[in-house]
């Protein structure tokens, strides 16, 4: 005869209250973020967590339901009558599949929602792409529905919980021997049967890892499709008059996102520059940005980046700018007119900047703000700029030698 003493595997015990508080967490965190009001300070971090942990219990599911194939739990106690056995069965039948449809039915609305945009990066270190081929999906209507459906399978999750504690306590404090301390960690419950060996944790975490491996290394691959790191080169009819040294000279950008200054450089870029500082207002300087070597100080902003509502990496593999209406206001201190070409949009922006000469040798420091509603940056997931500040200042240093 079977009884309540056969305890779960200390395994099961620990993935089974790791993710149950997590569940129980995620379904709360879930509404108090989406209930803030968008661009609240610290949603955006909300958002990311909520995926980075929906995304770990999928993988710890994976793990638990390989780990519970290959050690059957103990049987149900003998005194338990047959509708209660079944009712038990449902529930936990209904578990597991909730473990799997809410992280799915959340990754799926995370790809295809039109409002949240922004890619995932677990734990702000490791891509996590959008499910594939739901392009389709990526509608209002159709983003809508799986919104609803991920919404309303945490009341689900939920109700099946209360039937789950109901069921536990029953038969716990009830004439028949208690199901509870079966699954309560060794030092709370009774560890009086000695379980059978366990087996199967090579096989059952390293399915979910190699799941982890699996989806996060189809990051790269798509990055790699969007030919991000291109090599580009300035188009000049001119002969370039100045030589850059690039090791020396760098673009960077600054904003702010969720009350934070972010910052990034384009690490692929050339310069055409002609330039007389006797007669700066015939100068002119054309540059060409390879839009896909952004990197900004977190990863998940150099994956947003590279996105179609930012730069668009794959369709806009570069950008360019010229440098226009040169004018000297005092010594070494310059103004002219940046004219940014980025998704086929043009927008001016002020440029004022100084130059050192020392012989052949020059440096030049300069500053453009631009706006990003008139380039069509994140205009899809924050149109009123409630995350990514509107302006966004570019810094140029540029060292270079007089080659002619
Ligand atoms: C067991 C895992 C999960 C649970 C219990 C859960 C639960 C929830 C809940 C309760 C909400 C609030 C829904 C509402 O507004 O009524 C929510 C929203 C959301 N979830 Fe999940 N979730 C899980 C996994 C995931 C995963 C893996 C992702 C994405 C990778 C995800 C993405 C989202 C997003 C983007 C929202 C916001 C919807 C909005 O504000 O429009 N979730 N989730």
């Amino acid at each position: 005869m079977s009884t309540s003493s056969e305890r779960y595997t200390s395994v099961a015990i620990t993935l089974h209250w790791l993710i149950a508080f997590a569940i129980v967490g995620m379904i709360f965190g879930g509404w108090y973020m989406s209930d803030l009001p968008d661009g609240a300070p610290g949603q955006y971090f909300l958002y990311q967590m909520h995926k980075s942990v929906g995304i770990t219990i999928l993988l710890l599911t994976i793990a638990r339901i390989i780990w519970r194939v290959m050690n059957p739990p103990p049987p149900l106690p003998d005194d338990m009558n047959g509708l209660e056995k079944t009712a038990s069965h449902l529930v936990h039948v209904g578990f597991y599949g909730l473990m799997i449809a809410l992280p799915l039915t959340g990754w799926l609305y995370s790809s295809v929602s039109v409002k949240l945009d922004v890619p995932t990066v677990l734990y702000g270190v490791l891509s996590w792409p959008d499910v594939p081929f739901v392009e389709g999906l990526k509608t209002e209507a159709a983003s809508g529905v799986v919104n609803f459906i991920h919404s309303k399978l945490a009341w689900v999750a939920l109700a099946l919980l209360a039937l789950h504690v109901a069921g536990a306590l029953k038969h716990e404090f009830s004439a028949e021997e208690g199901v509870l301390k079966r699954m309560i960690p060794g030092l709370f419950g009774k560890a009086d049967a000695p379980q059978a060996p366990s087996r199967g944790a090579l096989t059952a975490f390293g399915a979910a890892l190699a799941s982890l491996v699996v989806v996060t290394s189809a990051s790269p691959v798509l990055g790699a499709l969007t030919g991000s790191g291109a090599a580009v080169t300035a188009e000049a009819e001119f002969e370039p008059k100045w030589t850059v040294d690039f090791d020396a000279s760098s673009i960077t950008f600054s904003g702010t996102h969720d009350g934070n200054v972010f910052s990034g450089t384009f690490s692929n870029w050339d310069a055409a520059i002609q330039f007389d500082p006797a007669s700066p207002s015939i100068g002119e300087v054309r540059v060409s940005v390879a839009t896909g070597s952004a990197e900004a100080n977190q990863k998940l902003y150099t994956d947003s980046l590279k996105s179609p509502e930012w730069f668009n990496v794959s369709a806009f593999p570069s950008a360019s700018v010229e440098i226009l209406n040169i004018d000297e206001t005092s010594a070494g201190s310059f103004t002219s007119v940046a004219r940014l070409t980025l998704k086929e949009l043009t927008v001016d922006a002020p440029f004022a900047f100084q130059l050192q000469l020392d012989g052949d040798n020059a440096e030049m420091t300069g500053q453009a703000v631009f706006q990003r509603k008139a380039l069509d940056l994140g205009q899809a997931s924050d149109p009123n700029a409630d995350w990514v500040s509107e302006d966004v200042t570019v810094d140029v240093v540029v060292t270079a030698t007089r080659s002619d």
